[in-house]
């Protein structure tokens, strides 16, 4: 029934990008809009779950019915997700997290000069393998933005994060994924393929949904 299908459930999604500072006013990021997570969370609270965002720094507005947290660094974000996900059914991880940040945050604006500038960067954590590796572990949705060889290297980080689920999407084909309105979805479980044709990010929300929670009930 339309409006229930994911009543008493809870999910936590990460959306948009994360940004990593290198001195008090310069930061690295990423072109991630945060469409996608937020409409998934727009068509969970639609089908009657309850649903907590955690975003990073996005030009759209959250859901009135969802509970926010808004964070800016990976750090951050690594830390609401670590600390939200054991209340949590079901984590989806739409977020563009930075695999790298600056290893020190200047504590002053760096100076230009006739020299290049060299920074060092250090790993972030993976939030989505972190959540996924850690006991009691929500059930676990991936996102893989690839250019090539989609399927190969979904699978791979399918079975490298621990995951339930990886949903990947083509961004080299035109008009999808990062900063659009629509998108085309392929679906991996360890067992199945699911395909989602190419539609509004709101209606691709709503049939990877149907998948999840069809995997979720198994
Ligand atoms: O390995 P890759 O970055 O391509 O994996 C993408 C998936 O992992 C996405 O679901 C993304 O949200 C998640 N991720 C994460 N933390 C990171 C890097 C990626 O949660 N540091």
């Amino acid at each position: 029934q339309a409006g229930s299908a994911l009543a008493g459930l809870k999910l936590l999604i990460t959306a948009g990008p994360t940004r990593e500072a290198l001195d008090p006013v310069r930061y690295l990021s990423n072109h991630s809009s945060g469409k996608m997570g937020y409409a998934i969370a727009e068509a969970a609270l639609a089908a009657g779950a309850e649903v907590t965002l955690i975003t990073g720094p996005v030009n759209i507005t959250a859901p009135s019915q969802a509970q926010t947290i808004a964070v800016c660094s990976a750090l951050e974000m690594h830390h609401a997700a670590m600390s939200q996900a054991p209340e949590h059914d079901i984590f989806i991880a739409c977020a563009a997290v930075a695999d790298y940040r600056p290893e020190t945050v200047a504590d002053n604006k760096i100076k230009k000069n006739d020299d290049g500038l060299v920074v060092k960067m250090i790993k972030n954590p993976d939030i989505l393998a972190d959540i996924a590796n850690s006991d009691p572990r929500p059930f676990c949705v991936g996102f893989a933005a690839e250019t090539q060889d989609v399927a190969h290297y979904a699978k791979g980080k399918l079975n490298r994060k621990n995951l339930d689920l990886i949903a990947a999407n083509d961004v080299a084909k035109a008009g999808q994924g990062f900063n659009t309105d629509n998108n085309a979805l392929t679906v991996f479980s360890k067992t199945q393929q699911f395909d989602i044709a190419f539609a509004s990010k709101a209606d691709v929300a709503k049939q990877l949904l149907n998948i999840i929670h069809q995997q979720y009930n198994k």
